[in-house]
């Protein structure tokens, strides 16, 4: 599994040294939440930061924009130094014009999908789908709690890209009570944020996630 741990809650007058304690632990992918007030009701960070942190690490820069209109600032996310960059469905009326745009700029490509949003949304578009991510709280703020009623649409969305080279990532409220359920549910990749920035100790917190989820017998 990868862990992805979200900047969002990280200490931003120690970014670097956040990172860095991340990914000794292990951490193989950083997530980056860009929020624009008008998609979410937050406004985060955008490429500058981006272009910054690449400098500090080698590790997959996972871009997740919560933006409205993101197919006008994928030149600038790829500039900065995306690996990977996520834009929303619900934001994304031309889906699979935008999702084709990030791949052919070099990145992968990913698909967000808000709890209340159908999977069928996708289904025209996995030939240009390098991840899908399903939402686990309603974007825009770190610190929230999982939502129960997503997990039927992750068991169904685990199904849907079957046989595909897409990744399954879920994000939000994630944490060490519940790392096991979905890693036993296929899933490829997870985003923490508040419960490992927040817990006193994130390189620790890091490998106790990855203990548990290789202790388990899958
Ligand atoms: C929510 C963001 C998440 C958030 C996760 O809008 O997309 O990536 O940072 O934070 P936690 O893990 O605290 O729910
Ligand atoms: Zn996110």
């Amino acid at each position: 599994m990868i862990i992805a741990p979200s900047i969002l809650s990280a200490d931003f007058s120690h970014l670097s040294r956040d990172i860095d304690a991340v990914a000794s632990a292990g951490a193989q992918w950083i997530h980056v939440d860009v929020m624009d007030g008008v998609f979410v009701p937050n406004i985060t960070i955008g490429p500058v930061v981006v272009k910054s942190i690449r400098k500090v690490t080698e590790r997959f820069l996972d871009c997740h924009l919560m933006i409205t209109h993101p197919e006008h600032y994928i030149d600038d996310f790829v500039n900065a130094g995306a690996d990977g960059i996520t834009v929303h469905v619900e934001a994304s009326p031309h889906l699979h014009r935008t999702l084709s745009l990030i791949r052919e700029k070099g990145v992968k490509s990913g698909v967000a999908l808000n709890p209340s949003t159908s999977l069928s949304t996708l289904e025209y578009c996995l030939d240009v789908v390098d991840l899908v991510l399903v939402m686990s709280v309603n974007p825009g703020f770190g610190g929230q709690a999982f939502i129960d009623a997503v997990i039927p649409k992750i068991a169904a969305a685990k199904e849907m890209i079957s046989g595909r080279p897409i990744q399954l990532q879920v994000d939000g409220g994630i944490h060490k009570g519940n790392i096991a359920a979905l890693a036993r549910m296929g899933v490829d990749n997870v985003v923490a944020g508040s419960s490992i920035f927040q817990s006193g100790d994130p390189g620790k917190t890091v490998k106790e996630m990855f203990d548990i989820v290789s202790s388990l017998s899958l």
